[in-house]
């Protein structure tokens, strides 16, 4: 089974941006522990950050078809993201959101996620450990639906 762990603009900054927001572990600190986290479950991990919303469209298009499931924090994106709100959507794959910060406890405008309203879930306010109970939920979905 492969997972793509995705990650939008300014995650690449974990560690130094804001960490009683988003706490101290770098993105490569978590993607390690989701990897890690992958084996246990026979899931291979791969992982992407990227800056630009058309390299993330970009990669969910290529990597779609050898894939099972996408695990996405799509940071700010998240809140106006269309295009990878559709890109999302054409992969008909199962999608986990994960943000580190609880958004519903923000500003306004950060409540609201166009992507998660395509997601079968969303993790929020949980810190790192966000990614790896998205992991565990969607692996267990991909197995065995939503039972
Ligand atoms: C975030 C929340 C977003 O509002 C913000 O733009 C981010 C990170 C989170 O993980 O809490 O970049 O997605």
């Amino acid at each position: 089974m492969r997972i793509l762990m995705i990650n939008g603009p300014n995650l690449n900054a974990l560690g130094k941006r804001d960490t009683s927001m988003y706490g101290s572990k770098t993105l490569s600190e978590i993607e390690a522990d989701v990897v890690a986290g992958g084996k246990e479950l026979e899931a291979e991990v791969l992982c992407f950050q990227s800056n630009s919303e058309g390299d993330i469209v970009d990669y969910i298009q290529k990597q779609t078809p050898e894939a099972h499931g996408i695990i996405i924090n799509g940071g700010a994106l998240s809140h106006y993201g269309l295009s990878l709100r559709d890109a999302l959507v054409d992969t008909n794959l199962p999608v986990m959101e994960v943000h580190l910060s609880n958004i519903h406890a923000r500003e306004s405008w950060r409540q609201h996620s166009v992507t998660g309203s395509v997601a079968i879930g969303v993790i929020a306010g949980l810190g790192w450990r966000g990614y790896l109970y998205a992991l565990d939920y969607l692996v267990q979905h991909i197995m065995h639906g939503s039972e």
